[in-house]
């Protein structure tokens, strides 16, 4: 099979991006990462060319694309729920209408190889346990809709990675990523201990083992790894998920037993739109992109983001 060379990488300074460029440099692939920087910083990148500009400038992009760009890995957006419900305009702007000028300017010069940074906010609420790439699309949150939107916009060659919780870091400890503003589970609770405030629990009383909600955590290595399998795949949908849940109780022990540091614990209500249960069926993945994740325990998804934490 033969390798594309050259890939441009958006939003590749951020959190997914970063790790996912180190690994395509690894394997010898030529990298371009276009970032705003409104979030990552460029001190994420190991190598590679970078260039520093907005997905909506259409004349940078125009001058990117004249490096005979094979494919484009599609991670720049705007990634917090929360603030997407309170300023859905903003995530409609930056996840939905800059996507839709880059893909545009991709088709323009004959660039079909698209890998989307979508996500299972696009599902909803989960109507069955494992959640299968056939589960109905109803996003409850303007995050998710905006993921929707662009998937249905995509071409047949394009191929859809929908993440379930992105977490851990780099296993060997070479890309230090500490997150400024966390909106994922270990890095608010490691952030926390970092600051010495104390974590809140969300809910202790969903029918899940210990009353705390389940997630599917799946680490950035593993993310990254799919990646480099859909270059050279057709186009398509594919959850990325462990395919094991857990629970808010098993993040916070797991953290403790990292860390050393035992994480202070506050008791909250319940969050309006949180399900108790969210796992992802990665089935597909694994036969059709003959995708191996290997960083499965929870333990080590700790154990490399907190890396980024000591040393940072
Ligand atoms: N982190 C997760 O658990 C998760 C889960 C599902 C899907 N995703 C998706 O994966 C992708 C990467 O997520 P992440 O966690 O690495 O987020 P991140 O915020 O760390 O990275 C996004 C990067 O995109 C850049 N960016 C944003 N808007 C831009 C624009 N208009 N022009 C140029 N650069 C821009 C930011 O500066 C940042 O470096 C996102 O598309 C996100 O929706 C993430």
């Amino acid at each position: 099979m033969s390798k594309i060379s050259s890939i441009l990488v958006t939003g590749g300074a951020g959190f997914i991006g970063s790790y996912v460029t180190k690994l395509l440099l690894e394997k010898g692939y030529h990298t371009i990462v276009l970032d705003n920087l409104s979030k990552g910083k460029k001190e994420h990148l190991l190598g590679g060319e970078f260039i520093e500009g907005d997905l909506a400038d259409r004349s940078l992009l125009n001058k990117i694309f004249k490096n005979k760009i094979e494919a484009v890995l599609h991670f720049a957006a705007f990634t917090d729920v929360g603030q997407s419900v309170s300023e859905p305009e903003l995530y409609h702007e930056n996840n939905v209408e800059k996507t839709r000028i880059l893909l545009e300017e991709a088709k323009k010069q004959g660039v079909s190889r698209f890998i989307f940074s979508s996500s299972a906010a696009v599902y909803g609420n989960p109507l069955q346990d494992l959640i299968t790439e056939d589960h109905p699309t109803s996003p409850i949150n303007p995050y998710g809709a905006t993921k929707l939107t662009i998937e249905k916009e995509l071409g047949p060659d394009a191929v859809s990675l929908r993440y379930f919780n992105a977490a851990g870091g780099d296993p060997e400890g070479k890309l230090l990523y500490r997150h400024q503003r966390p909106t994922n589970l270990i890095p608010i609770i490691l952030q926390g201990l970092m600051e010495n405030r104390p974590f809140t629990l969300f809910g202790k009383d969903y029918p899940t083992p210990d009353g705390t909600c389940v997630r599917d955590y799946i680490h950035i290595h593993d993310l990254a790894s799919a990646h480099v399998l859909a270059l050279i795949s057709k186009g398509g949908v594919y959850n990325l998920g462990n395919g094991r849940g857990y629970s808010v109780l098993e993040v916070v022990s797991a953290v403790e037993k990292i860390t050393g540091i035992k994480v202070n614990l506050q008791q909250g209500p319940r969050r309006a739109g949180d399900p108790p249960y969210l796992v992802a069926s990665s089935a597909k993945a694994k036969k059709e992109l003959g995708w191996k994740p290997i960083y499965s325990s929870l333990e080590e998804m700790v154990e490399h983001a907190w890396k980024g934490y000591q040393q940072n």
